[in-house]
């Protein structure tokens, strides 16, 4: 690997409180459907490379890559069977080590997706573990309990997994016989590790100083609330509604267990004997913001997703409100507070924000789901909540194709589906295949110029064209423009280590000054007057002056 000058001046330390990550707007690639540069339907990091150029004119500071290590993909890469090399579907170390150079030679940083909970059931140390027998210490790296009932044929609990059925499954010991049972919150082929091991806690060390050796920048740490389990794995009956991943339920033996903060104390004593600033940033859905919050205290990780914030529904006194808590609760840790809008695990939110039934963001939507959105609603809404969001301090998570104003796809043939929770519901739930379709480059060309062969893993919608990103390139008012003028401003203001003061307004509007910005978010039915000043950005055509529904405005107020 070569150094170049920038890999040196990112890999300096900041000012403590100015940290990139504090303020950083973090662009998450998914990069099975991203770019797919062998043009086999998949997208790689090659794929990832190549576009490197349309990430830096986007105007993002960092990416955080979803799981390209190697994996058997039955749950798209968040079951690893080697934590240190590239699966070959999506390239190779040669390959990452490309992505990382090119993105540090144009300013921008990188971190990838960890995945300690469980590993994929392929992994040695799970094969091992079905070889030996119970009781060794092969099996002790993972939750293998003896059953219940006369001959165990019972689970040792009645926890469900968050994809739905069973979070227990039985294996087969050596000599034929029905014998232990394993632990997976996810699905049967993601065995949940025992984090009480020590083997395991010195593996991810290594697997850790692998990573950051080759240069990362920090961590996206996958079900980072679910490492530890309550002592004696006691019955719970879940709330299976409790969000995306499961966890916005209270008193779940395992999410969220007070023993998983040693680890992260750990982990960041790992980081810290690196140069610069390495980030970890915690995938923990919980309750509330404040139990978030405990996450990011100041020798723990540095980020958690605020999804208390992306489950807030499109009303002026919730986002208010939600705004403040966040605000409010990260300082008291020193931390400061994350935004995001959409992920690779719900609805996208050019979608979400104009459900008009309820829908739980972990069941995706569908051809018959209720409450199907209107896609114009949808785009307005979204547009209107992100020109918001960036306006906030703290750091914001963009997910890969919102900048085109992307919706979920809802008509993804059943044969085509291949989010486990749909087979684990048995149809029941669509799961995330919806947010999860390779995105479109070029107006017409194959697959919208994903690649040049045309194939693609989930089938992209033939309204798609109209979205391509070379379309929205030419034209001013595009949702690409929209996202590409607000990041400019952003960083020219410094926004994200700004401060955010409340201007009084009407019920269904939101306003607020951050240094010489003032933003206006209008969530109600009839038009309100714009803020006095220049206008910087909005999200929608204003009309004589005023800002109509669904519409946020950014003005110069000095
Ligand atoms: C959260 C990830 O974001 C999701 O995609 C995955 O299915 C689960 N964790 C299990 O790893
Ligand atoms: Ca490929």
């Amino acid at each position: 690997m070569t150094t170049t000058a920038l890999d040196t001046a990112l890999a300096l330390p900041s000012a403590p409180g100015a940290e990139w990550w504090r303020s950083a707007v973090i662009y998450q690639i998914y990069p099975r459907s991203f770019a797919d540069a062998n043009g086999d339907g998949i997208g790689d990091l090659p794929g990832v490379t190549a576009h490197l150029d349309d990430l830096q004119r986007l105007g993002v500071d960092a990416v955080w890559l979803s799981p390209f290590m190697t994996s058997p993909q039955k749950d798209a890469g968040y079951d690893v069977t080697d934590y240190c090399d590239v699966d070959p579907i999506f390239g190779t170390l040669a390959d990452f080590d490309d992505l990382l150079a090119g993105a540090h030679e144009r300013g921008i940083r990188v971190i990838v997706d960890l995945v300690p909970n469980h590993s994929s059931d392929q992994h040695v140390w799970f094969q091992e573990a079905l070889a030996a027998a119970p009781g060794s210490a092969a099996r002790a790296r993972y939750l293998f309990r003896d059953g219940k009932g006369e001959h165990g044929e019972l689970p040792p609990n009645n926890w469900d997994s968050v994809f739905g059925g069973p979070a227990w499954t039985r294996v087969t010991e050596a000599d034929g016989r029905p014998g232990q049972w394993y632990l997976h919150l996810f699905d049967a082929s993601q065995p949940d590790f025992d984090w009480t091991n020590t083997e395991v806690r010195a593996e991810f060390r290594r697997v850790l100083r692998f990573w950051l050796d080759r240069g990362v920048d920090g961590f996206r740490v996958d079900v980072a609330h679910g490492l530890m389990k309550k002592a004696g794995l006691p019955d719970y009956v879940p709330d299976i509604d409790g969000g995306s991943m499961g966890g916005d339920a209270s008193d779940v033996p395992y999410w969220g267990q007070p023993e998983v903060h040693d680890v992260y104390r750990e982990w960041h004593r790992v980081l810290a004997e690196y140069d610069g600033d390495r980030a970890l940033c915690a995938e923990a859905w919980l309750p509330s913001v404040a139990q978030t919050a405990l996450w990011v205290r100041p020798d723990e990780m540095n980020q958690a997703f605020n999804f208390a914030y992306l489950e807030t529904k499109w009303d002026a006194a919730a986002l208010r409100a939600v705004i403040d808590e966040s605000l409010t609760d990260y300082a008291a840790v020193g931390a400061p507070s994350t935004w995001v809008l959409s992920n690779h695990d719900v609805v996208r939110h050019a979608s979400r924000l104009a459900l008009t039934a309820d829908n739980p963001q972990g069941t995706g939507l569908g051809p018959n789901s209720p409450g199907k959105p209107i896609p114009e609603v949808g785009l307005r809404r979204a547009r209107a909540a992100t020109a918001m969001m960036l306006a906030l301090p703290g750091s914001a998570y963009l997910y890969q194709g919102e900048e085109l104003g992307l919706p979920e796809v809802i008509d993804i043939p059943d044969a085509a589906r291949q989010d486990p929770t749909w087979f684990r519901t048995n149809g029941e739930r669509y799961g995330r295949d919806g947010c999860r379709v390779p995105i479109p480059w070029v107006a017409g060309a194959p697959a919208y110029g994903f690649n040049d062969s045309g194939a693609s893993w989930l089938p992209q919608p033939p309204e798609w064209a109209r979205l391509a990103r070379d379309s929205q390139a030419a034209d001013a008012a595009s949702t690409l423009s929209m996202y590409t003028t607000l990041l400019a401003e952003r960083r020219a203001r410094d926004l994200g280590e700004g401060t955010l003061e409340w201007i009084q307004t009407p019920a269904d509007v939101l306003a607020f000054r951050n240094g010489s910005l003032t933003v206006l978010a209008n969530l109600g039915a009839d038009p309100v007057p714009a803020p006095n000043g220049r206008v910087i950005a909005a999200s929608g055509a204003l009309v004589d002056g005023r800002v109509p529904t669904d519409t946020t405005v950014w003005v110069e107020t000095d």
